[in-house]
């Protein structure tokens, strides 16, 4: 095996935000071996990650993290001191219809992991020195705030890259400190992992640090999310299902920025602590629909307000949560990290980028992208 600066295991690779830290990772630290492990499930998608994969610090493994027995022959095997832990079921609509998955993947896998760490960490002469298990989490684990100004009002808060659109829908933000009030089997899951990641330090000394970012999007998500739904829905001139009314507000971030602060606070962050991450971007979730529809209808060309119609008003989600606004001030004053993209610049990179990417969409919808590496990857 080569020498490497470090051995570092990215969970979930494969899926949306993953491929992201996998590539930044990969490029701009040759002197790391990067070991991208995911079970490919339905959101794994390796052709996400075609433009690395022959690079030499580069290495997939299929694999479970709920399989404790294989968790401990990869880190023992590939001798892991860094741990960035993404892999997880992410999508409430199918926690709602399926929780037990989630507690499985999310609970018992992430637990799974860290008892891996654990037993492998703790057999070296050096122990937990340089090492550190990073796990990534959500927003959603707060709960949800209120709607106290649904018209909004200038948010208090700034970023360089806030945009004219620089609302706020309440006076409250979720803190470092806010206490964990989930509703969604999905938040209950990722919750619960958070709690087994802090015990692990507080009770065997593991280096941990655990952050909460915001709703993201750019390229590469799995189209049952909002975004790259509605982005391929507009294309097509499919129906736009509208939750409810449409009220429920977001705190969007670019994904290639939570990319950049992963990086940084791998690197940088305070072992123990909690980091916030999100932009101060909250939008309408109407609003933001209406800002998709403008964009794909003047990118391709259709006049102004050709896909109006297809809104849809549909039945709410059950437990719906009303409005995420994320308080990122620590992760900025601490480490220094901000936004790098005004809202209006990232979501014209993104739509653009769905509209030149249709293969891989329709690789997608059509089921294609799975065939070909679940048959490459069928003897495990
Ligand atoms: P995703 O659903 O796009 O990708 C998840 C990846 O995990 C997939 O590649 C999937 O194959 C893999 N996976 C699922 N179960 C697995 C298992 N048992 N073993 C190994 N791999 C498994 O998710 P995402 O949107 O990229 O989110 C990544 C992480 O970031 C999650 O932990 C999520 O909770 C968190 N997060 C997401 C957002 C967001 O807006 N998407 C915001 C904040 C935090
Ligand atoms: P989603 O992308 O599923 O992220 P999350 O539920 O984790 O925030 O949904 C974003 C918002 O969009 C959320 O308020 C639910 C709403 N939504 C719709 O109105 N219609 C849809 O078809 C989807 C998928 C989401």
């Amino acid at each position: 095996m080569d020498n490497f600066k470090r051995n570092i295991l990215i969970t979930g690779g494969a899926g949306f935000i993953g491929n992201h830290v996998v590539r930044l990772f990969v490029n701009k630290y040759p002197e790391y071996r990067i070991i991208n492990l995911d079970k490919l499930t339905y959101a794994g998608n390796l052709e996400n990650l075609e433009d690395i994969k022959c690079q030499r610090n580069y290495k997939f493994i299929k694999a479970d993290i709920a399989d404790l027995a294989e968790m401990r022959r990869i880190i023992t095997e590939y001798r892991i001191d860094g741990i960035i832990h993404l892999a997880a079921e992410s999508h409430v609509d199918r926690s709602i219809k399926d929780p037990f998955t989630f507690a499985r993947t999310n609970v018992m896998g992430t637990l799974s992991l860290l008892q891996a760490a654990r037993e492998y960490w703790e057999s070296q002469t050096e122990r937990y020195e340089g090492k550190l298990f990073y796990h990534i989490s959500t927003d959603e684990v707060y709960g949800a705030l209120e709607l106290t100004n649904p018209e909004g009002i200038e948010s208090p808060f700034k970023t360089s890259a806030s945009s004219e659109h620089h609302q706020a829908y309440g006076t409250e933000f979720f803190l470092e400190t806010t206490k964990y009030n989930p509703h969604s089997p999905y938040s209950a899951s990722k919750a619960s992992s958070d709690h087994f990641v802090r015990a692990y330090h507080d009770t065997y000394g593991m280096p941990t640090i655990v952050t909460n970012c915001s709703n993201n999007y750019g390229p590469y998500q799995f189209p049952e999310k909002l975004i790259p739904l509605f982005i391929n829905n507009i294309r097509q001139g499919k129906a736009l299902p509208v939750y409810g009314k449409g009220e429920n507000v977001r705190d969007w971030l670019y994904v290639e920025d939570h990319a950049r602060a992963i990086d940084l606070i791998f690197h940088k962050g305070k072992v123990s602590e909690t980091y916030n991450i999100g932009g101060f971007n909250e939008w309408k979730n109407i609003d933001l629909i209406k800002v998709l529809i403008r964009t794909v209808d003047r990118l391709i060309g259709n006049p102004e307000g050709t896909s109006d119609h297809l809104i849809s008003y549909v039945t709410d989600r059950m437990g719906h949560d009303m409005r995420y606004a994320i308080d990122s001030r620590k992760l900025q004053s601490e480490l220094g990290w901000e936004p790098s993209l005004q809202f209006e610049e990232g979501i014209e990179k993104t739509v653009r980028w769905y509209l030149d990417n249709e293969e891989w969409m329709n690789r997608i919808t059509s089921g294609d992208y799975q065939r070909y590496y679940q048959e490459m990857y069928s003897d495990r």
